[in-house]
């Protein structure tokens, strides 16, 4: 630690990459493997993409807790922790001339985006879709910096669509539209995980930079280099950087494509004209396929430790937090301990209204493994009285990418406490005698979990 760039940490990885050298098509195919590999495969780099010489992909790159804790130099246990106590620090990038990512640079031709790999993911996707492209630009009123993951439809020529749907970037867009001019941005693609995750963090006003916080979790500052075309700095280390201005005043239909909820969602999107390329030699181009583990752990990372942070701070007794997978966020279990039922409650109206994302949270008792579906099941179905321990929050937002939200004017949450509340032993969990475990364990070996 740090990894300097995605590179060093596809290097650091060792047995935990799989290089895949049969040719394989960035139309569909790639999409498939890395949704199909199991959870706790390899990270996976593709060497030979059809149609593209000397292009590779990498994808599944922190689908598996213990990867993810790796890309943080820390035990996975731990992991949480880390990133908590790292980003408080706040490490400001650092302008360099050292930047691989100019090695080659386009700015001439029609087709500025041919070259790259773009992954098409679903058989239903309008066209091939940029997933994990980090978003730079500026605030047209203060010149603070925002980055953040928006997915970007490639629509030929020098053309993409842009889902705008969150701050800071949608903001901006605003503020620019507002005046009747593009906002430049830039994307960057092919970085380590840290950078990818400060990305995605919500920040509030005491930390106005993404880029620090990725230094904060890196534990050095990340490298920046002048863009070619537009007014902003890019990281020098990243594979690719694509350039361009998102358009005043035009909208144009981009989708539909399969989201991070595992549904297809179409939207009238902003539209940026691209204007320059700059990648490294033999560049890779990263994948990220929605619905899939990767984005499980970026938001569980990003948005689920943020939450375990800001709900410690004001609730006694929280003790650790999930994101359940495959909800985009919007489904959350948090253990607590010694937690009265007044303050469960509160935590509840706490949580759901600190995130427009979540629609559900599920409080357990800390003797409950809320990384096991089965566990939180069974405290549901046991500890839990319905009348009495669902809370119900209605007239509230519908985040724009949830199908059952389609056409709805309003939304609303539901928080379920399905703690023992008591020191009731009918609540106790029946376990098993520690001796004999350790035995059979012993005897059995692997058939035991
Ligand atoms: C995998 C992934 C994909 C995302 N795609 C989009 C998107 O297409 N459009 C969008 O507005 N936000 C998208 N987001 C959310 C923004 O990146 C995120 O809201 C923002 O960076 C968080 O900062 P904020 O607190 O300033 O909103 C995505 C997040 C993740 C993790």
């Amino acid at each position: 630690m740090p990894y300097r760039d995605l590179r060093d940490f596809l290097d650091a990885l060792g047995g935990d990459l799989r290089r895949v050298a049969e040719p394989m098509s960035p139309r569909f195919e790639i999409a498939a493997a890395l949704r199909q590999a199991r959870p706790d495969a390899p990270a996976l780099l593709f060497d030979h993409i059809a149609g593209h010489p000397g292009w590779r992909v990498a994808g599944n790159l922190i689908a598996h807790r213990r990867r993810l804790a790796r890309a943080f130099d820390a035990a996975p246990e731990a992991l949480a922790e880390a990133y908590l106590e790292r980003k408080q620090r706040g490490i400001d990038p650092v302008t360099t001339r050292d930047a691989p990512v100019k090695e080659v640079v386009a700015t001439q031709g029609d087709d500025l985006l041919g070259a790259l790999p773009i992954l098409t993911h679903h058989e239903r996707d309008a066209g091939p879709y940029i997933t994990t492209g980090v978003v730079l630009c500026h605030d047209p009123a203060t010149g603070r910096r925002g980055m953040g993951i928006h997915r970007m439809m490639v629509k030929g020529g020098r053309r993409m669509g842009i889902l705008l749907a969150n701050p800071p970037l949608a903001l901006f867009h605003a503020a620019a539209e507002a005046r009747g001019e593009p906002l430049e941005i830039a994307v960057a693609l092919g970085l380590e995980p840290a950078i990818v995750v400060a990305s995605v963090v919500k920040v509030g006003p005491l930390v106005p930079d993404k880029m620090a916080v990725a230094g904060a979790l890196r534990g050095a500052p990340v490298e920046m280099v002048d863009a070619e075309t537009v007014k902003l700095q890019v990281p020098a280390r990243a594979e690719i950087v694509i350039e361009g201005r998102v358009l005043p005043g035009v909208r144009e239909t981009e989708g539909p494509f399969g989201e991070n909820t595992g549904a297809y969602f179409s939207n009238a999107s902003p539209v940026i004209e691209v204007s320059a390329v700059t990648h490294r030699r033999n560049p890779i181009y990263p994948g990220l396929t929605p619905w899939g583990t990767d984005v499980d752990m970026l938001l569980w990372l990003a948005a689920g430790t943020e939450m375990l942070g800001q709900l410690r701070a004001q609730v006694g007794g929280v003790v650790d937090l999930e994101i359940a997978g495959g909800t985009a966020g919007f489904s959350m279990i948090v253990a607590v301990h010694g937690t009265s039922r007044p303050e469960v409650r509160r935590l509840i109206h706490l949580a759901l209204a600190l995130d427009k994302r979540l629609k559900t949270v599920t409080v357990v008792d800390d003797d409950v493994d809320i990384r096991d579906p089965r566990e939180v099941a069974w405290a549901m179905a046991t500890r839990m009285r319905p009348a009495r321990d669902t809370i119900l929050v209605e007239g509230t937002e519908v985040y724009v990418i949830d199908p059952s939200g389609s056409g709805a004017a309003e939304g609303s949450k539901i928080g379920f406490d399905a703690t023992r509340g008591s020191a009731d032993p009918s609540f106790d969990k029946a376990r098993l005698d520690p001796a004999a475990l350790a035995r059979v364990r012993a005897v059995l070996g692997d058939l035991m979990q």
